[in-house]
């Protein structure tokens, strides 16, 4: 394990380490204006939402790391306290990147970039119409993190008015998370776009109260066949099953050939069955694959 003590890094070095371990990150396509009516367009992916009632979400663009000068957006914010957050999609990504490039003041990267201004309802900055979604903002708070290259400014931007194109939409007006075809940051110049491929599903803990991993015996808990996400979904069962029902498991003809198999082998018996609990598992039978391991 290399452990590190933050301050003997430099900012450049310590900043890889995080943007490669704190990912991947969303991406926030801020649009903004100053006053004269400049408008602004940046990529931030120190972004995230931060409550749902009031939905807010905040983004940082910090000092520029060549002289601490702040960015156009900070500047745009502080004048004007309004911002569109453009959601970003795969068809969007290298135009984005190219707007992310450090344009002089007062250059509207929506035209460097080739995007499309969509006037706003309620703030001035116009929307980027080539996001599946796009969020009107008011700014209602800005935290200064530090006066060094590098130091973050927090944008608290509460959303006003989401706009969501269409063609995202499943059949019952939701966001259909393989149609939206996000994409996120992560370190360097990785970028990871959201497949159909690479979504996957975990069944929410919340409803029901798991049993919890330390509910297990030590031998399913230690097991050499069983990986933690194994362990995690067997934990995740509301209770243990009856001492019947466990021995009615002895008549699935899977487990009656395990058992026949092994008679006097514990060992192998023990991985055998954690073998066969692990195809249950994969096959989303997490009761059966429990009751195995409990023989
Ligand atoms: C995907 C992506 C994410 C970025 N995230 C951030 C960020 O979170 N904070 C930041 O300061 N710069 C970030 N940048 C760099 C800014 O987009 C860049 O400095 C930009 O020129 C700032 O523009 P502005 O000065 O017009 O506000 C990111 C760039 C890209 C391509």
């Amino acid at each position: 394990m290399l452990t590190i003590d933050v301050t003997k890094l430099s900012p450049v070095q310590l900043q890889n380490y995080l943007q490669y371990a704190i990912a991947p990150r969303p991406i926030c396509f801020a649009s903004t204006i100053d006053e004269e009516g400049n408008i602004n367009l940046s990529p931030f992916s120190f972004f995230n939402m931060f409550s749902t009632n009031p939905p807010l979400c905040i983004f940082s663009p910090s000092r520029r790391v060549r002289d601490g000068s702040n960015k156009h957006t900070l500047e745009n914010v502080l004048q004007v306290k309004e911002c569109v957050i453009n959601i970003v999609n795969y068809p969007m990504v290298q135009q984005m990147s190219l707007a992310s490039t450090d344009y002089g003041k007062g250059v509207n990267e929506f035209e460097k970039a080739g995007f499309t201004m969509l006037p706003s309802l309620l703030v001035k900055p116009p929307r980027v119409a080539e996001a599946p979604v796009q969020m009107e903002c008011i700014v209602k708070e800005v935290i200064h993190l530090g006066d060094q290259p590098g130091a973050g400014n927090l944008i608290l931007a509460e959303i006003k008015m989401i706009h969501i194109q269409e063609n995202i939409l499943d059949a019952d007006g939701k966001i259909d998370q393989e149609k939206i075809d996000l994409v996120a940051r992560l370190g360097g110049d990785w970028y990871c776009r959201v497949t159909a491929e690479n979504l996957f599903k975990v069944a929410k803990p919340l409803t029901t109260l798991g049993i919890g991993v330390d509910a297990l015996p030590k031998a399913v808990r230690n097991s050499y066949v069983l990986s933690g996400n194994d362990l995690g979904r067997l934990g995740n069962i509301e209770q243990l099953p009856s001492a019947d029902d466990i021995d009615e498991m002895q008549r699935n003809s899977q487990v009656k050939e395990v058992l026949d198999a092994t008679i006097g082998d514990a060992t192998n018996r023990e991985r055998e069955l954690h073998e066969l609990a692990k195809q249950f598992l994969n096959e989303g039978n997490v009761m059966d694959a429990l009751k195995v391991v409990l023989l």
